[in-house]
């Protein structure tokens, strides 16, 4: 139902009635429930069925978008699931994608089919049912029993379907979502299907609207004022009155503001915004640093009851931009640490469990970041959570400039959602339009836009990320905060910020140095970069040329790198046989760069000192080596085996280098500050690969079938060195209630599997021998004497149900049987269908006499599910085929097939320098999951992880 207007009610303690709610609501149940709609979908690889959505007639999907579909044989999923990483790489495939078997080139692999079939309860009869998907790649459209419901194009926002007209409460629903994932968005690897959470949330007709809460706030001193907004909408079609409560809980869930509420009248299908205010002494402020939360409970009442409730995590702090003090954090300067990324990891492609998200937020934090660009595109809504929880402050980038309805409701869509998380300091409108962002059309769309962004959220600043230098022409005419991208330099930065003294600038998009992990000399044959601090691409600059030039200049609000971690797609600068990007200071998995030292070093305080390379050189003694050494450290004493190589002074936002002639043994340093002994280091020649390591990340887990533990697998030596230059190929086995989810290892060429399929044998059986079939003129008949199992049709014509020709003619319809043998061992199967290779009309099905299913794809192969209809021996057919056209009936014969029990995968991977990494996903069964890995002449290793019982988060059954 869509709400077309919304009045606001500025009823700031303006109260129409005032009603006092005790504090009880804030804890009352209310009819809204948010369920995990993840577990259980069919999938199928493919779109062999043709059109789905029939325009002609309404809730008459066909092929897999009908209700009587039978995907019995699909291969079962849990969401977030992107195929693209099941797909082979292929060396003709878009390269800028990962060279993965998908696009315009390979149409077979670039469109697939989710189905979930789910009961609703009688009792949600006059709820509102919605579908809220928090995103999919790409192109999706989207069935609910038979109805088509939605389309929705972009592969990065989120959106929500209201299906409460077409549901079946008391009944079963299917819900079916074609995904197209034939057209790219990005140059970057994007995934495939459905890769982020979709829930099924019910609610009261009267009840907030979806993303209808915003909660701003005002600080003063120690204390603060927070000002929530909260729409209702009243979906019935008669007025309500209601009172609207807003409570906020402190992290203890105390109570910490006033609880009055306001009543108000609710016109039918009408939105109503209504905003109160509260002050809050002593707030705890939200940082980086101190991530502190609170929870707002709004409820709403009607009639003495309450029929909504809704909790919002927030937090509160102020955030801008000052033009010359740069980006300012509760009101003081606070240097931008950031890394742009896009969401991908090792193993697991786009579709990340909640838990990596958190994973991957912690590993930037353990450097020293505090900032996190989205780029170029809205994240899903679960790494924001990682984000307000874990303390890092993110620039939420929106997709690309356009001012059309469309993708103003998107950029509307997109903030709306995100506006409440305390992490998003930052809206970002675009990212480098190269086309558009200089132009006079440019300035009025990005205008358009960023008033529109102002008008949904006055609290936060707006950037654009411009590739361009000194040039003010465009977007930068109108945005609020010039984002630079890449362009360092006096002619470009200081030319520019001279000319527009009064705009804030920030680094939104810096770095982009190449570099592959425990790599030290380029290699175009095998696709890797030297990991020192040397390889930029034309457009950018090394760790020292970028940080140098902002780091005085307080300005310019720190900066963002080009990347965290590296991710799959656009490998630079070479092709195949590199299959991602070497842009990350960490790796696909999160292993360590050498860079990611650097900036260690000069974004923290802590005395840091690292050396590079890894001292494994054999073949190589006596030859001169680069060394390096990244520290913060006024002074660096350089040793080998002992003997001292130098004592250098280290030049602020600078590395030191000496050349070294290789021996094998211990490379060290000594690093000073003040004269005095600060830090040390050393790296050491290792023995020969002995010995398997398995490292959880975490060594508990939740058994909620969602918490993962990242394993880190290591080959060392025999005294437990990481071998840093080995590629041992590793075996897995894993025992107890988990499952491998992905393995990676950071080699951004390896061709080697991220995740491994089990496979489902099947065969088949023709059923096309003693067919008869008879004229019926009663089709819509669901209780024809025809269809009982013990019918006599002896009399009756015998069918050729393999012939060319249709026995049908125009507008005629007929019944066809046949009687099936069926073994005890073919019953066994895991999946029994019968298989029509053209049931030409509407065919409905009956095995012994109960309706086994119907199929409305004319001509077209088609199944039914029947293996709970059959028995040992003698099974009776019986087909209608209701025939509207000049001809009907079958013609390409009728088999039984049958889907054996999955082979299992073997798990493998190999080490890349040393380290891979293998991703465990708990079951919801608690126990110890166990993980064993080994390799040929190593020592093999074996680790547990704990699941723990849990609390599941709600979920469709
Ligand atoms: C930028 C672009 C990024 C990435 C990067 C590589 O221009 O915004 O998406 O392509 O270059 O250096």
């Amino acid at each position: 139902m869509k709400i077309t207007s919304a009045r606001v009610l500025l009823s700031v303690h303006l109260l129409l009635a005032a009603a006092s709610l005790n504090l009880s609501a804030a804890s009352a149940a209310s009819p809204r429930e948010r369920l995990l709609l993840d577990a259980n979908w069919k999938f199928h690889l493919g779109n062999d069925w043709g059109i789905a959505q029939n325009l002609a007639k309404a809730g008459s999907g066909s092929g897999p978008a009908g209700v009587w579909f039978s995907d019995a044989s699909w291969r079962t999923v849990n969401l977030p699931h992107d195929w693209a990483m099941e797909l082979p790489f292929d060396k003709t495939a878009d390269g800028a994608h990962g060279f993965k078997a998908l696009g315009h080139g390979f149409p077979s692999n670039s469109v697939a089919w989710y189905r979930r079939a789910f009961e609703l309860p009688k009792e949600d009869s006059g709820k509102r049912l919605w579908l809220e998907f928090d995103g999919a790649f790409r192109d999706c459209e989207i069935f609910v029993n038979g109805w088509f419901i939605a389309r929705h194009e972009s592969g990065y926002g989120s959106f929500r379907c209201d299906i409460t007209d077409v549901a079946d409460c008391g009944g079963k629903n299917v819900v079916a979502v074609k995904v197209n994932a034939t057209e790219f968005e990005g140059w970057f690897y994007e995934g495939a299907g459905i890769y982020r959470h979709v829930w099924l949330v019910k609610t009261a007709p009267l009840a907030i609207a979806p993303d209808g809460v915003f909660i701003t706030s005002d600080v003063h001193g120690k204390n603060a004022e927070v000002t929530i907004e909260t729409q209702v909408r009243n979906e019935s079609n008669r007025k309500m009155n209601c009172v609207i409560q807003s409570v906020i809980l402190n992290a203890d869930g105390q109570s910490v503001a006033g609880t009055e509420g306001t009543s108000i009248t609710c016109q039918p299908r009408f939105d109503e915004v209504i905003r109160h205010k509260r002050s809050l002494k002593n707030a705890k402020l939200w940082s980086p640093e101190s991530p502190n939360l609170y929870k707002l409970v709004t409820t709403v009442e009607n009639g003495g009851q309450i029929v909504d409730r809704k909790e919002t995590e927030f937090g509160i702090r102020t955030v801008r931009f000052d033009k010359d003090r740069g980006f300012l954090l509760n009101g003081k300067p606070y240097l931008l640490k950031g890394t742009c990324n896009h969401q991908d990891h090792a193993g697991v492609g786009a579709a990340l469990p909640d838990a990596l998200q958190y994973f991957r937020i912690a590993k930037l934090k353990e450097l020293g970041l505090n900032a996190y660009r989205t780029s170029h595109n809205p994240p899903t809504p679960e790494l924001l959570e990682a984000c307000d929880h874990l303390g890092m402050l993110v620039m939420d980038e929106n997709r690309l400039l356009g001012s059309d309805p469309l993708h103003l409701q998107w950029l509307e869509e997109f903030v709306r959602r995100d506006r409440n998380h305390p992490s998003v300091a930052i809206w970002s409108l675009a990212n480098e339009e190269f086309s558009a962002g200089g132009t006079p059309a440019g300035k009025r769309v990005g205008e358009t836009m960023q008033d529109l962004v102002k008008r949904l959220d006055p609290t936060r600043p707006v950037i654009y990320n411009a590739a361009v230098g000194n040039e003010f022409a465009g977007v930068n005419e109108i945005i609020e905060v010039r984002g630079w991208s890449y362009h360092i330099g006096t002619n470009n930065m200081d030319a520019y910020h001279a000319a527009h003294p009064n705009q804030p600038n920030v680094g939104s998009e810096q770095g982009s140095t190449v570099s592959t992990r425990g790599i030290y000399t380029n290699d175009a044959a095998r696709g890797y970069m030297s990991a020192y601090d040397d390889n930029a691409r034309p457009w950018s600059n090394t760790a020292e040329e970028w940080w140098s030039f902002f780091d005085p200049r307080p300005w310019l609000s720190g900066g963002f790198i080009w990347t965290g971690f590296d991710y799959r797609g656009e490998p630079s600068p070479y092709g195949w046989p590199c299959i991602n990007s070497h842009f990350g200071i960490l790796d696909m998995c999160g292993f360590r760069k050498d860079n990611s030292w650097y900036y260690e070093a000069w974004w923290t305080d802590q005395p840091l000192l690292h050396l590079l390379p890894h001292w494994n050189w054999p073949g190589r003694e006596g030859q001169e080596l680069d060394v390096r050494a990244l520290s913060n450290c006024e002074e660096v004493e350089l040793f080998l085996n002992g003997r001292s190589l130098g004592r250098q002074t280290m030049k602020k936002d600078s590395e030191l280098k000496w050349k070294v002639k290789y021996a094998p043994g211990t490379l060290s340093a000594k690093g000073y500050k003040n004269g005095r002994l600060v830090a040390e280091t050393k790296v050491e020649t290792t023995g020969a690969p002995a010995t398997v390591q398995l490292t959880p990340d975490r060594s508990a887990i939740n058994a909620d079938g969602e918490d993962v533990s990242v394993f880190t697998v290591a080959v060392t030596d025999a005294q437990g060195r990481v071998v840093p230059v080995t590629a041992n190929l590793i075996h897995f086995e894993l025992s107890g209630p988990g499952k491998i989810l992905g393995v990676g290892n950071g080699d951004p060429s390896c061709h080697e599997p991220d995740v491994y399929l089990p496979v489902w044998p099947s065969h088949s059986v023709a059923a096309n021998d003693g067919w008869r079939w008879e004229k019926t003129t009663q089709p819509w008949n669901a209780s024809l004497p025809e269809f009982a199992a013990s019918f006599d049709d002896s009399a009756w014509t015998p069918a050729d149900v393999q012939s060319a020709t249709n026995q049908l003619g125009d507008n005629e319809h007929g019944v066809f049987r046949t009687h099936l043998k069926v073994t005890e061992q073919e019953l066994a199967a895991n999946v029994v269908e019968l298989c029509f290779g053209a049931l030409n009309g509407n065919g409905k099905i009956y095995v012994n006499g109960l309706k086994a299913g119907e199929t409305h794809d004319s001509g077209m192969v088609s199944a039914v599910d029947v293996k709970h209809l059959l028995h040992p021996g003698d099974n009776p057919v019986a087909v209608l085929v209701e025939n509207y056209s000049s001809s009907g009936g079958i013609t390409k014969g009728m088999t039984l097939r049958m889907q054996d029990q999955p082979v299992l995968p073997e798990w493998k991977r190999s080490v890349f320098n040393g380290l891979a990494q293998i991703i465990v996903q708990s079951t919801r069964e608690p126990g110890a999951i166990k993980l064993t890995a080994a390799a040929e002449g190593l020592t093999p290793a074996t680790a547990s992880v704990q699941s723990q019982p849990c609390a599941p988060r709600p979920a469709v059954p």
